[in-house]
């Protein structure tokens, strides 16, 4: 049985202070792999944003708009987009995703990293790619250019769909149940190859065994076929105005449809978790029974 998520119906602010008992309980869902669901929890769009609610905002070529914290740019808008409302929109979720996660997690915050911010315009069903590049197919997120070395993953989403749009996810069996499965027939690290990689600039920094690891997971998931058919999942429909948050590195999730998402990446230091030994770096080891952070 899959529990898949974590309902927080009294959250319904982006600030705190929360109570110790729900903080305590997020934080132990959280790092168990169940996705926490705030029904109550919309992200409000103002009255002159109602405008980016359009395909048409991307560029065609890449699916999402987004923003990098860095630079302050936005990237994958049309050229004809109101970038300056773009950015505002993007911006403004950023922040409020941030004070959500400091203060519902408040032992997370000296390891807390901002990454990217998306904007998610277009519809996903009816969507083709190739196998490996199809999120309806369920994975864990592994990025080949930008490795983690164990860091997590932490993503929030909201719905700021019209009315009768749900995002519908898929949720698969824990990380340990999934892992234990696919990893006798993964190929063994290769630090040649992570070495080669970084040297012509394919990744941004050496892929460790852990990262080669959980690409090849990645990849052994989306390619199996059968496994997408027969494994166990959960179907979570999320409507309009609500909002959800896991660790995408350790629950296997697919998007199956939905329209008009804002998503905002979080990495967190190992050392900053209530019980690091849940991560995919520490169950992966455990089961290699050997150390793959280098
Ligand atoms: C994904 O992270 O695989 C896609 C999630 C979404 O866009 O809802
Ligand atoms: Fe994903």
């Amino acid at each position: 049985m899959i529990s898949g998520t974590l309902e927080l119906r009294e959250i319904d602010r982006w600030s705190g202070p929360f109570s110790g008992e729900i903080r305590d309980r997020a934080v132990d869902a959280l790092e168990d792999g169940l996705v926490l669901y705030f029904p109550t929890l919309p992200f409000r769009l103002e009255e002159q944003e109602q405008c980016l609610l359009s395909p048409a905002v991307a560029n065609g070529k890449a699916k999402n708009v987004s923003l990098d914290p860095l630079s302050g740019s936005v990237k994958g808008a049309a050229p004809d987009a109101d970038r300056a409302r773009l950015h505002a929109m993007l911006e403004r979720f950023a922040a409020q995703a941030t004070q959500l996660v400091s203060e519902l997690f408040p032992a997370y915050v000296s390891g807390l990293e901002r990454a990217r911010t998306s904007y998610r315009p277009v519809e996903i069903e009816g969507r083709s790619y190739s196998a490996l590049k199809d999120d309806k197919l369920l994975h864990v997120d592994a990025f080949p250019s930008t490795p983690t070395h164990g860091r997590r993953i932490l993503r929030l989403f909201s719905n700021i769909a019209p009315a009768g749009h749900p995002r519908i996810w898929r949720v698969g069996e824990p990380f340990q149940d999934f892992a234990r499965k696919f990893l006798p027939s993964l190929p063994r690290p290769n630090p040649v190859t992570a070495w080669f990689f970084a040297a012509v600039g394919a990744t941004k920094t050496r892929r460790s065994a852990y990262d080669q690891l959980m690409l090849a997971l990645h990849d052994g998931a989306k390619r199996d076929a059968a496994y997408q058919k027969g494994a166990p999942q959960v179907e979570i429909d999320f409507p309009p105005g609500t909002t959800w948050l896991c660790y995408t590195d350790q629950v296997l999730h697919a998007a199956l449809a939905g329209q008009f998402a804002l998503e905002q990446t979080f990495h967190i230091e190992l050392d900053s978790m209530a019980d690091a030994a849940r991560s995919p770096l520490r169950v992966l080891e455990n089961l290699a029974g050997r150390s793959l952070a280098n």
